[in-house]
């Protein structure tokens, strides 16, 4: 949950597990804020801190997070929460009628953030 103060959450961020290889972990993280509170740069700040908590608690080298091609909001938020983009995901989502392209980006363990 994304909390603006005790009485209001503006969205939520997520977390999920994935592995390229025996002992190669992963972190994808994802996140939704509310209408009302996009634009106030919640979003990139929410996903950096959620950086800094799963770095420091968890011993992965990677968190990654995909996003769609026109999600422009999400591709400068990640860049400004320390994100590299990495490359297309070719046909990766069927939506709204066809197989469309994805955007994967990343963020290492010692990547200069900051
Ligand atoms: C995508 C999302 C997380 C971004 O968070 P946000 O708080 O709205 O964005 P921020 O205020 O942190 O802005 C980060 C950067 O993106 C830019 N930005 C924000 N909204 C934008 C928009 N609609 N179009 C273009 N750029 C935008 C900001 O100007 C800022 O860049 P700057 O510092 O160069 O000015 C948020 O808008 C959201 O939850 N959207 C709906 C759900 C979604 O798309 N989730 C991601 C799915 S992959």
């Amino acid at each position: 949950m994304v909390e603006v103060d005790e009485q209001n959450a503006a969205g939520y961020v997520s977390f999920t597990a994935g592995s390229y290889g025996a002992g190669a972990r992963f972190w994808e993280i994802g996140i939704a804020l509310l209408p009302q509170w996009r634009g106030r740069g919640i979003g990139w700040q929410a996903q950096a801190m959620l950086c800094d908590y799963l770095f420091t608690h968890t011993p992965v080298q990677r968190i990654q997070a995909g996003t769609h091609a026109e999600n422009v909001a999400e591709q400068k938020s990640l860049v400004k929460a320390g994100f590299q983009l990495e490359g297309v995901i070719r046909s990766c989502e069927f939506r709204a009628g066809q197989w469309r392209d994805g955007q994967m980006y990343s963020r290492l363990r010692d990547d200069p953030f900051g």
